[in-house]
């Protein structure tokens, strides 16, 4: 079975919208472990009641980023997992982490990349006047939202548009595209191969792209 390991701060919506594909049989695999840095994170209670195991590893506790890095790192093997999923994770990880899970972790970012790498991306999108946004899951390398974008999905911007709808209507996208993601990679064996996208024996030049359904 392919072990996914999923890595959460907050609410975790995004791990739920993959437990639930994976529970309605829509992607083969296993939620093999929740990770949280912190106790109060509601995605715990989501890993919990879907009986998957679940772990705080509290980062005020631990005196330097590598040495957190490598207690994580530690609960992460233990499992053997294919793939590390970062779902709302909002720690910084050391170089040395990253390239240790090369090719086997992604993350979503909530903007269109390239475009807005970073925080406040709606309020940017906004100010911006851009008529589209949306959401990229990527893999994860050393630079900050900076990795292969596997797929991305794509909202309108209404011109009335506050920043908490276009939030809630990316959020939304997000649910779709990230289960998505992981069943490209658990099923069809989409890799990153010198930095591209290696789909069914085939270079791809694009990411994925989706419209809000
Ligand atoms: C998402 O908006 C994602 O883009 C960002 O963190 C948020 C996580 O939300 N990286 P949730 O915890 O999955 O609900």
């Amino acid at each position: 079975m392919y072990k996914i390991v999923v890595l959460i701060s907050g609410g975790g919506s995004n791990l739920q919208a993959i437990i639930d594909n994976i529970q309605s049989g829509n992607i083969k695999a296993e939620v093999s472990a929740v990770i949280s840095n912190r106790a109060d994170a509601f995605g715990l209670e989501r890993a919990e009641k879907a009986g998957i195991d679940n772990h705080v590893l509290d980062h005020t506790v631990f005196g330097s980023r590598e040495s957190f890095d490598q207690s994580l790192s530690q609960i992460i093997d233990s499992y053997e997992p294919d793939l590390i999923v970062l779902a709302g994770f909002m720690r910084i990880l050391s170089d040395e982490f990253v390239e240790q899970f090369h090719g086997k972790m992604i993350n979503i970012h909530p903007s269109l990349l390239p475009k807005y790498k970073g925080l406040n991306t709606h309020q940017r999108a906004l100010e911006s006047g851009d008529n589209e946004h949306g959401a990229s899951v990527h893999f994860v390398i050393p630079e900050l939202d900076a990795g292969t974008v596997i797929i991305q999905g794509v909202v309108p911007i209404e011109a009335k548009d506050t920043v908490d709808e276009l939030q809630q209507r990316v959020h939304k996208v997000e649910h779709q595209i990230y289960p998505q993601a992981v069943k490209y990679l658990a099923e069809d064996g989409l890799s990153l191969k010198d930095g591209k996208l290696l789909y069914k024996d085939e270079s791809l030049s694009e990411p994925f792209r989706e419209q809000l359904k």
